[in-house]
């Protein structure tokens, strides 16, 4: 059994990823051309924003975001303190100070109190500027946006949607990437959409942002073209054979991957309520279940089960086992007073189990059954 499924995904699309895969060998443009700006159209369209521009991964999508709101020394920029760390790795190789913030125990996305109380913290503390909000739909389950927009409009913070894990996810009736001045994604393959490499994306609904960011993507690209670097930038581009991959991807996750993933959610929910603490979706919320994580009464318990399932050949992962604050590259940094209880308590006991839109029944009441096995003993 694979955690994500990535050859089942193949095996139902072949045909027309095959198809295009062979087009752009036979075009031999790599870089660029039409798949790539279909692509950034379609990609634009499901989310509802203005502009996407493609670029090489989410790492520098997000690296991107923190360039057009001049991040750099002296700044702060607050994120979650249960993420991935390409949420603000780029903004530290900036020089800015992350302040991180805890989550809220339900959804496990950045919870809103803990923001404001760290703003305040920063505020009174004087020596850092405010500057942005790094919200991350973690898990693929959507941040609270009503309150976070709120905050970033009271305390003139710039806002970023790391949606990363939650392409595919809505908010209110509103998808994913569709939050924030800037949102980012990611295409890393088991991403609810992911190509075969590395690729990403940038949203906005401003046109001046939009030219900046193709600027920033091509060395600083200016009105000249390549070769008129008017400004420092990057060479972040997404390959013409991952646009070529993702587009009947794209198509496959708003037809029907998105519902069978609630399916599969479903059941597992079903069999686990009361046993494990399943996980939270507001209302009015769609999770893109990047992952399904659980939470087991205390680490043992959750390092018990990991075990048995591995005996059995069942596979499942921790996302993720340590808070931002205690990594060996922060742990010495200055945390602004907050405590991190929630990400301390859920990296204790999360595990993530199977998890994709082509899961058979059969595998999954395997992994239930496991599960339910080692929990009764
Ligand atoms: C929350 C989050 N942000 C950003 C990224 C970075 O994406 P990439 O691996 O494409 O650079 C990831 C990737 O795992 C992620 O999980």
């Amino acid at each position: 059994m694979q955690f994500i499924d990535l050859k089942a995904q193949y095996h139902a699309l072949q045909m027309e990823i095959d198809a295009n895969i062979r087009a752009v060998l036979d075009s031999a443009q790599f870089i660029g051309g039409p798949y790539v700006k279909e692509l950034e159209n379609k990609l634009a369209d499901f989310v509802g924003r203005k502009h996407c521009i493609t670029c090489a991964n989410g790492t520098d999508a997000l690296q991107i975001a923190f360039m057009l709101n001049g991040v750099g020394r002296g700044d702060a920029v607050f994120c979650p303190d249960m993420t991935f760390i390409s949420s603000t790795e780029p903004a530290k190789m900036f020089g800015a100070t992350s302040v991180f913030c805890d989550i809220t125990p339900d959804t496990y996305c950045l919870c809103p109190e803990s923001l404001e109380r760290q703003i305040q913290m920063v505020i009174a503390e004087g020596s850092l500027t405010p500057k942005a909000v790094v919200a991350v739909d973690i898990l693929g389950n959507p941040c609270d946006y009503d309150a976070i927009g709120a905050l970033c409009e009271k305390y003139g913070l710039f806002l970023i949607e790391d949606a990363a894990q939650s392409f595919g996810a809505s908010y209110h009736g509103k998808k994913a990437c569709a939050f924030g001045h800037i949102a980012t994604t990611s295409f890393f393959p088991a991403k609810p959409l992911g190509c075969y490499g590395d690729g990403g994306a940038v949203f906005t609904d401003d046109d001046r942002m939009a030219d900046l960011i193709r600027s920033f993507c091509v060395h600083g690209k200016g009105p000249g073209g390549k070769y008129d670097n008017v400004r420092v930038g990057m060479n972040s581009r997404l390959d013409t054979i991952q646009a070529a991959v993702l587009l009947p991807k794209l198509k496959a996750l708003g037809d029907y991957e998105i519902d069978q993933r609630q399916t599969v959610v479903g059941r597992y929910n079903d069999a686990f309520v009361g046993k494990l603490q399943t996980p939270f979706v507001a209302d009015g919320c769609v999770s893109a279940w990047a992952q399904y994580a659980v939470l087991a009464k205390d680490s043992e318990a959750r390092d018990k089960v990991i075990a048995h399932l591995k005996e059995k050949n069942i596979p499942s992962m921790v996302y993720y086992p340590t808070p931002q604050h205690a990594l060996p590259v922060f742990r010495n940094e200055p945390h602004y007073g907050e405590s991190f209880q929630n990400a301390d308590d859920y990296c204790a006991r999360t595990f993530s189990l199977p998890m994709h839109p082509y899961l058979e029944e059969a595998e999954q009441q395997e992994v239930i059954d496991a599960v339910l096995e080692v929990l009764e003993w």
